[in-house]
Parts: C-alpha cells; sequence; structure tokens
C-alpha cells in the first residue's frame, strides 16, 4: 500500500510493523530523525534515495554514491542494537547469497572489506531513555576515493536498493524477534574478530568474547577488559588487517 504524508512519499510495509518513509534527497538520514523524531513512530524508517551530508561514528563523514541509507527509528529501550544491526543486514545480504561478516562495532565486511557503516545513536531526555536512532548505509555500485579504495567496497548486488531496503526490514523485523541466547550465538558466528588479536591503546589484545548489550571482552596477560563501542576506534582495529 502506498500513500503520500505531508509531501513525503509513504509507503507502508506489509508486514505493518515498519513504515517506510522515502525522501528523494537529505543531508543525513539520522539527522532528519533526529530533528522530527516527534512526528515519527516506533520502527518507523527514513529511506533517501540521496543522501549529501551522511554521517559516520566519532564525527568521520559518509559518503554516498549509490548506496542503502536509512535510519529506522526505535522508541522501546529493550533492544540490543548494536547487535542486532549488523545481524540484520548479515541476514539480509545472505539471503542475496552476498556471504559477510560482523566487525565489531559497526561494520560489515565483504572479502574483508567495508561494505556497510552503522550508526546507533540513543536520544535521552535527562536520565530518561528517550529513543534510538540505527542508522545503516550498505555500498551498491559506489566509487570510492583512492584512500578508501584498500578499506571499502561496494556489493554486487544485483536487486535494486528498494528491494534491498524491504529485504533489510524484514531481517529486522526478525532479528527483533530472537531470544537473547541466539542474538548472541549467531552475532559470534559471524563476526570477524573473534579469535583475532586488536589494537588497543597500542596493545595488543586477544579479542575474547561479546556480551548482551554489544560490549566487546578482550584479554591479555589473565586480565580481561570489557570495551564499550566507543572506546576503540576503526583505526586501531584496521592496522591489524
Ligand atoms: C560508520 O561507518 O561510522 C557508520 C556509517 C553510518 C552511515 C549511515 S548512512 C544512513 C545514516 N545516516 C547517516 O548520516 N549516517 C547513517
Amino acid at each position: 500500500m502506498i500513500s503520500h504524508v505531508r509531501g513525503k512519499s509513504c509507503s507502508l510495509f506489509k508486514n505493518n510493523m515498519f513504515r517506510v518513509f522515502t525522501f528523494d534527497e537529505l543531508p543525513s538520514t539520522n539527522d532528519y530523525l533526529k530533528h522530527h523524531a516527534s512526528e515519527y513512530l516506533h520502527s518507523d524508517v527514513i529511506w533517501a534515495k540521496k543522501q549529501t551530508n551522511g554521517r559516520g561514528r566519532f564525527t568521520r563523514q559518509w559518503i554516498s554514491g549509490e548506496d542503502l541509507t536509512c535510519s529506522i527509528l526505535f522508541r522501546k529501550s529493550e533492544y540490543a542494537h548494536t547487535l542486532l544491526a549488523p545481524l540484520a543486514v548479515v541476514f539480509a545480504l545472505s539471503t542475496l547469497g552476498i556471504e559477510t561478516q560482523i566487525k565489531w562495532p559497526n561494520d560489515i565486511l565483504y572479502k574483508g572489506k567495508k561494505c556497510c557503516g552503522i550508526l546507533v545513536e540513543s536520544i535521552f531526555e535527562g536520565n530518561t531513555f528517550g529513543y534510538d536512532i540505527v542508522g545503516i548505509g550498505i555500498n551498491v555500485n559506489n566509487e570510492f576515493a583512492t584512500d578508501l579504495i584498500d578499506k571499502a567496497i561496494a556489493l554486487p548486488i544485483s536487486i535494486d536498493i528498494e528491494s534491498l531496503l524491504y529485504q533489510l526490514i524484514r531481517s529486522y523485523a526478525m532479528v527483533l524477534r530472537m531470544d537473547q541466547e541466539s542474538i548472541l550465538r549467531q552475532y559470534r558466528k559471524y563476526s570477524y574478530l573473534i579469535g583475532k588479536k586488536i589494537t588497543y591503546r597500542d596493545e595488543l589484545w586477544d579479542v575474547l568474547d561479546f556480551k548482551e548489550h554489544g560490549e566487546l571482552n578482550i584479554g591479555k596477560d589473565g586480565v580481561v577488559k570489557t570495551l564499550l563501542s566507543e572506546e576503540i576506534s576503526l583505526a586501531s582495529i584496521y592496522k591489524d588487517r
């Protein structure tokens, strides 16, 4: 079913769980949702056909070409989106025959290179949880600047971006229904980091395991440290690839 709301094109997804709002162009789907959150409901999806000022973690830019750029609003606090969002992407791509891995906390890798970035932002009103915004960018047919060619890759996807979006939503609906144990089991299965060493604050650590809210346990000389997603930079991980 397709309808139009306040000048935006709005298509209601058939399982009635997600509504998709389509924009021809937005600076950033995450920023848009943050500024217009009061107009949207739990599990509403903002899809920009073209994103002109996308953001990544640590105020990095997300440069868009032909990619899928969308953000989902979640008003319930019980979900660990740092685990769920990567799993939803991996499952969606797998249905298209594209096998990918999760590089904690927010990258999806294809053939060892980044094909998708995820930006989860939790908004609090005072100390009270307000909502989560899950922003997802999947590279499809993008062209990369020379400094990114070694690290980034576009996926060879045969379906159009809108169909990819709907596949992603289907997969997200599925992971939202999974229990905690299955989420962690699947996350470990698709993790690129498990069993590897990473550099953290200029020291080599073993990656041990993931915890229920998406934290990463690393170990060195019998010491175990728990990292939150903010505490490790992509650069320190990429050095060891
Ligand atoms: C990262 O790799 O650091 C995260 C990149 C997240 C990019 C997506 S694209 C859709 C959404 N809107 C944004 O401005 N950023 C996210």
